[in-house]
């Protein structure tokens, strides 16, 4: 069923009729102690909206709270200081999952998948160490493998969390990690680019991309560190005479690539890739959250962001109206 309205075309006052994803669904008691509401947000590929269901009969909280996809009908009632829309529902129903494209509902990459992955496969026919090509070829020569690849996310939130978002934050680390090994020509490219391809395929299974993006069981129990790890365990096995040393030094780059234990890393960069990967990770995944935070706050007034969590501070939203006037007043003089 194809879907004809969409979050990013909601505005105050705007009647909401279409199907959307229902989620952070939560239920209010009031102060009598009876009436409760509730309180959740409707999302599609383009964002989400809060919404509130007000004075929901008891029977149907255990059916409204298991909810996933509904056609909803109501109205945006309230535009808050800070540019976020909310709405007031008035009917609810269910609707079946065979019905929809799920793509209209998860939020998606800008960039062309393909044009993506033909990059991140021409770096893969550049590595001219046999040993190394043959452990990238393991996997990317694998359709199913490469499908998930292709569609994962980079994260649930902060950086690239969207279809296509691994693609994305894979290709850039192993763009930042060429420029690094032309300015250190002591660092090995094969190595290095090959371990920036290999170094969150982990995601493929940590995350759950097809109904909703969100950690599967494995991911929040193992991890994609220890998982990335697991899969390239398996795939050196099935590789003729894979070195034993070579072997240690992979595992190591995978295992370190948070840098430090209380992200997650269980040992720290030990080797000069490693380090250098580290880097062009955490360089990346910074950027990529930024800019996913000024994006979210293009129509917001305000000079300075809300406080984001990850980062412990608030970013200053200006810089770009502040450079732009500075080159007008150069033009102009
Ligand atoms: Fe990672
Ligand atoms: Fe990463």
């Amino acid at each position: 069923m194809a879907k004809k309205q969409m979050v990013i075309d909601l505005s105050l006052n705007t009647r909401i009729s279409d199907i959307f994803f229902l989620k952070n669904v939560e239920f209010r008691v009031r102060r009598d102690k009876k009436t409760i509401d509730m309180f959740f947000k409707i999302a599609d590929k383009t964002g989400e909206i809060e919404a509130i269901n007000w004075d929901v009969s008891k029977d149907k909280v255990e059916e409204l709270g298991k909810i996933e996809f509904a056609r909803v009908q109501g109205y945006i009632t309230k535009k808050k200081s800070d540019g976020i829309l909310q709405a007031t529902v008035s009917s609810l129903i269910k609707t079946a999952p065979l019905d929809l494209d799920y793509s209209d509902y998860l939020p998606q990459s800008k960039e062309n998948l393909d044009e993506l992955m033909h990059k991140i496969f021409s770096k893969i026919n550049s590595i001219e160490n046999y040993h190394l090509q043959n452990l990238l070829k393991s996997f990317f020569d694998d359709q199913e493998f490469t499908q998930k690849f292709k569609k994962a996310p980079a994260a649930t939130k902060v950086h690239q969390p969207y279809l296509g978002g691994l693609a994305e934050h894979t290709l850039k680390v192993a763009d930042i990690c060429e420029a690094v090994c032309k300015i250190y020509q002591e660092i090995d490219h094969d190595f290095l680019i090959t371990m920036a391809i290999l170094h969150d395929i982990g995601k493929v299974r940590e995350y759950a991309y097809e109904k909703t993006i969100e950690h599967t069981d494995e991911g929040k129990l193992l991890g994609h560190i220890a998982i990335g790890l697991e899969m390239i365990d398996q795939k050196i096995k099935s590789l003729d005479n894979f070195p034993k040393d070579l072997a240690l030094m992979t595992k190591h780059t995978l295992l370190s690539h948070h840098g430090h234990f209380e992200f997650g890393s269980p040992r720290l960069p030990s080797i000069l890739a490693a380090i250098a990967l580290y880097y062009a990770d955490e360089l990346e995944a910074k950027i990529s959250g930024f800019i996913n935070i000024k994006e979210e706050n293009k129509d917001f007034k305000e000079k300075w962001s809300k406080w984001i969590w990850w980062l412990e501070r608030s970013i200053y939203l200006d810089e770009e109206a502040i450079l732009k006037n500075k080159i007008n007043e150069i033009e102009e003089e």
